[in-house]
C-alpha cells in the first residue's frame, strides 16, 4: 500500500521529506509494474529502475516481462516499441513530449510516398528502431545500434536496401558490413555536435585514454574514436579496457551508470565546440516526479490503432529473432 498522505500526486509528496524512489517502488509493486529505464535518463530513474540499458536490451526485457504494467523511462519510440510487442499491457511514459530528432526526421506519410516513387527499386526497409510505430509498420526489419550488423547480414542479397532514419549509423553499418545501402538523410541532434576538432582536442589532452563513440556520431569523429558501439557495449568496453580515463562520446546521461558500475576509472565526457551540454533534450523530460505521477495516475498512456501495431509487430519480432 502507498503511505497514508501521499497518494494524491506528488504535490502531497513535495517538502515533507518522503522519499519519492521508495514511494515509486511501493507503487510499483501494488501495480505490479516493472520500471524499465534507458542509460540516457536522469540519475534518478536510473537508480529505481528494474532494468537499465540501450534500445535492444530494453527491448528484450519488454518482451520478456510478465508485469502488468510497463512504467518506460525512455522516449516515445521506446516505449511505443514496448507497447507493440505487449499490446495486452499497459505501457506508461512520464512525459508524453519525449520524443526523438532522429523519429522526427522520418514521418511515416514521407516514408510511403518515397517508397512509393521508387516501387521499382522494391526496397527491403531496415528500420533503425529510433523511429515511429508508422515507420515501423512499414518496414521489413528493425535494429538497434548494438546489432544492426547483424540485421544487415541477414537481409536479402539480391535486394535493394533502404536504411532509416539515421544516416550516419547507417553509414558506419556500411563501412562494416559491405553492404551498400540507400540512407535516409536524418540525425541525433545530440550526437552530430560532437566533432573532430572537439575530440582531437581532448585525446591532446588525454593522450592514454581511449575515445568510445556512438554511431550516431559523424563519420569524422568516428574515425577518431577507439571503438564504435552502442551504449551497452560501451558500458561493457569501459569495464574490459585496461585504460584507468576513457573519453565517452555519447549523451551524458550514460555517465551516470559508468561512475556507479566502474567507481574506479575516470570518465571523461566527449566535449562540443560550443556551450551544448550533451544532454538529449528529450530524454532528460522524464524525472522522478513525473514518473511517479505517471504511475499513480497510469498516465501518460501509449496507445496505437491496432493495425498499426501488428503491422510493426513482426519487424521487431524478426529483430529479435536475429539478434538472439
Ligand atoms: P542505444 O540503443 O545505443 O542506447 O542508443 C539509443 C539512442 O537513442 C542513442 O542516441
Ligand atoms: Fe533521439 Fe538523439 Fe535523443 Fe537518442 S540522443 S533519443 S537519438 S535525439
Amino acid at each position: 500500500m502507498v503511505s497514508a498522505g501521499v497518494n494524491f500526486g506528488t504535490e502531497s509528496i513535495r517538502g515533507t521529506g518522503i522519499d519519492l524512489g521508495e514511494e515509486l517502488q511501493q507503487l510499483k509493486r501494488q501495480r505490479n509494474a516493472v520500471i524499465l529505464a534507458h542509460n540516457y535518463q536522469v540519475p534518478e530513474l536510473q537508480d529505481v529502475a528494474d532494468f537499465v540499458g540501450d534500445s535492444l536490451g530494453l527491448s528484450y526485457q519488454a518482451a520478456k516481462t510478465d508485469a502488468d504494467v510497463i512504467l518506460f523511462c525512455g522516449v516515445h519510440f521506446m516505449a511505443e516499441t514496448a507497447k507493440i510487442i505487449n499490446p495486452a499491457k499497459r505501457v506508461i511514459l512520464p512525459d508524453l513530449d519525449a520524443g526523438c530528432s532522429l523519429s522526427e526526421s522520418c514521418p511515416s506519410e514521407k516514408l510511403a510516398q518515397f517508397l512509393k516513387e521508387h516501387a521499382d527499386k522494391n526496397y527491403y526497409v531496415i528500420a533503425y528502431i529510433n523511429c515511429s510505430a508508422g515507420v515501423k509498420a512499414q518496414s521489413d526489419v528493425i535494429c538497434t545500434s548494438g546489432n544492426a550488423d547483424k540485421i544487415v547480414h541477414a537481409a536479402p542479397g539480391d535486394r535493394n536496401i533502404l536504411f532509416v532514419p539515421d544516416q550516419n549509423l547507417g553509414a558506419w553499418v556500411m563501412e562494416r558490413t559491405g553492404r551498400k545501402m540507400d540512407l535516409w538523410q536524418g540525425t541525433c541532434y545530440v550526437h552530430v555536435e560532437f566533432t573532430a576538432r572537439s575530440i582531437a582536442k581532448i585525446r591532446e589532452e588525454y593522450p592514454d585514454a581511449p575515445v568510445v563513440a556512438h554511431p550516431e556520431c559523424t563519420y569524422a569523429v568516428r574515425m577518431l574514436a577507439d571503438e564504435v558501439c552502442s551504449t551497452e557495449k560501451m558500458v561493457t568496453f569501459c569495464k574490459e579496457s585496461p585504460a584507468q580515463e576513457i573519453i565517452v562520446v555519447t549523451e551524458a546521461g550514460l555517465l551516470h551508470r559508468l561512475h556507479k558500475e566502474i567507481p574506479d576509472k575516470t570518465f571523461i565526457p566527449g566535449p562540443t565546440d560550443n556551450c551544448f551540454c550533451g544532454e538529449c533534450r528529450f530524454m532528460k523530460m522524464n524525472t522522478l516526479e513525473k514518473a511517479y505521477d505517471a504511475l499513480l495516475n497510469m498516465e501518460p498512456e501509449i496507445t496505437l490503432p491496432e493495425p498499426v501495431r501488428k503491422r510493426a509487430e513482426a519487424p521487431i519480432l524478426r529483430m529479435l529473432e536475429l539478434s538472439k
